[in-house]
């Protein structure tokens, strides 16, 4: 029987990773960079860098975690004892940590949007009468009033906070697992229902050929980092999610058909958003406006379900899904903290999850007040929440994904990685040798080329 600190189940390992998977970063970022980049070509290009980069890069962060079953910094210490390399992992942990403070203010926001979409708050000041204009300016307004007043998002980050230290808790199996096995699901039944609601409007199919017929004339440089960005963001990597989940994987996990199952499952998602999304935007024309993360998700959306019938059902649905895709985000990526105060520090894990989550009772206000009476307060011209938003993506995540894949292509213990991919040899794969030369070479020339551009 397996430990209560692994995961019980094969389909409860893979709920749990595709639940970190699945985030934001597939429901509102995918979109709106794919908007901006041009539409099908994009879409390709993102699928490419999962197949022949995420994938690879993933096995190197499962095969560091499971390999040296340890917390994020413990797996570096643990196999090359001495070295520095365990620099690498406390980097991943000041990563995730600042990634938790301003995500749990959006989760908070998905939150407070799904209970003003079931209670009917969120459409009750709507006139059949109503223009374009007016439908956009009443949803902009609320948007406003949900997220920049300084009270109400705060209560909801709080909310957040709370259901999190619940399920963190519990633990492995009755906490992350369970609540995996039951939302993920829920989770698909919820897309597949909003897909087919809005391929059936009419005038989807002019969104459905953007989405998905490419012209490659729209492919730069930048489109291609932009791509690589977006796959690696949405399949958590550099965040020591993966090392820390890994970590708790049963010894016969077979890791190759996990990443391709997480990374395919991952990518279906954001495909049937893409299906939801611009469909749904050609049909009432709105597609006009900027699709830009939190304005596509709280203002577009919910002028698509004013004009359809019974708005409330479908917004509760929609923000229902973000709810839970928000949360089992969350609980992955403060899993890597708490893992690391449990094995750093042997904390009990009621201790380490408290540790973890009560300063960002304070941390997540100020990021929440930075929409609200703290909006004037910047950091190199960005508030609180832009800028640990853009010092974890474009400089902390990359350098995380590049120290990984050259530990693990150049100085890990000889056959780690090979030992891992096979199960001490009692798998055979023909991809092995490729993901190695990918890991190896490949990846990081590529990471390390997506960290320069972003200063030129
Ligand atoms: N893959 C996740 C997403 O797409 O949202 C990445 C992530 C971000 C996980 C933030 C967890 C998190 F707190």
């Amino acid at each position: 029987m397996a430990s209560k600190n692994e995961f019980g189940t094969k389909i409860g390992l893979i709920a749990a990773t595709v639940g970190s998977a699945v985030g934001l970063g597939n429901v509102w970022r995918f979109p709106a960079e794919t908007q901006t980049n041009g539409g099908a070509a994009f879409l390709l290009l993102y699928i490419l860098c999962v197949l022949l980069l995420g994938i690879p890069v993933m096995l190197a962060e499962f095969s560091l975690g499971r390999g040296g079953r340890s917390d994020t910094i413990g797996v570096f210490k643990k196999l090359s004892p001495g070295s520095k390399w365990w620099l690498t992992g406390l980097l991943a942990v000041i990563a995730s940590y600042i990634i938790i403070c301003y995500y749990m203010v959006v989760a908070g926001w998905t939150l407070e949007y799904f209970i003003e979409s079931v209670s009917g708050g969120l459409y009750d000041s709507l006139t059949d009468a109503d223009s374009a204009e007016a439908l956009h300016g009443t949803f902009a307004a609320k948007m406003d009033e949900y997220v920049s007043s300084d009270m109400r998002p705060l209560l909801f980050t709080y909310a957040m906070i709370a259901l999190n230290i619940a399920v963190l808790l519990g633990g492995v199996r009755k906490g992350i697992e369970n609540l995996s096995n039951v939302l993920m699901p829920l989770l698909f039944v919820i897309l597949l229902v909003l897909c087919f609601i809005t391929l059936s409007l009419p005038g989807s199919g002019e969104g459905v050929k953007f989405f998905l017929t490419p012209d490659f004339s729209r492919i730069t440089p930048a489109t291609v980092v932009n791509a690589l960005g977006q796959a690696f963001f949405s399949l958590s990597l550099g965040m020591g999610i993966l090392i820390t989940y890994s970590s708790y994987y049963p010894g016969d996990t077979k890791l190759v058909n996990t990443s391709v199952i997480v990374s395919l499952l991952s990518l279906l998602v954001a495909v049937l958003m893409g299906l939801i999304i611009f469909p749904a935007v050609k049909s009432f024309g709105l597609d006009s406006e900027p699709l830009k993360g939190a304005t596509l998700v709280f203002v577009t959306l919910p002028e698509v379900f004013a004009n359809l019938p019974a708005p409330q059902v479908w917004s509760s649905l929609f923000f229902l899904l973000l709810l839970v895709a928000a949360l089992t985000s969350t609980i992955s990526i403060a899993e890597v903290s708490v893992k690391m105060m449990i094995d750093r520090f042997r904390l009990s894990r009621k201790a380490g999850v408290l540790i973890v989550m009560l300063p960002l009772l304070a941390l997540s206000a100020v990021c929440s007040l930075s929409f609200g009476s703290l909006s004037d307060f910047r950091i190199f011209g960005l508030t609180v929440f832009d800028l640990f938003d853009h010092i974890t993506t474009n400089v902390f995540l990359p350098l995380v994904s590049l120290g990984v894949c050259i530990y693990m292509g150049w100085f890990a213990p000889k056959h780690l990685l090979s030992d891992e991919l096979s199960n001490k040899g009692t798998l055979r794969s023909p991809l092995t040798g490729s993901i190695q030369f990918i890991i190896k070479y490949v990846a990081p020339i590529l990471i390390a080329t997506i960290l320069i551009s972003n200063y030129l």
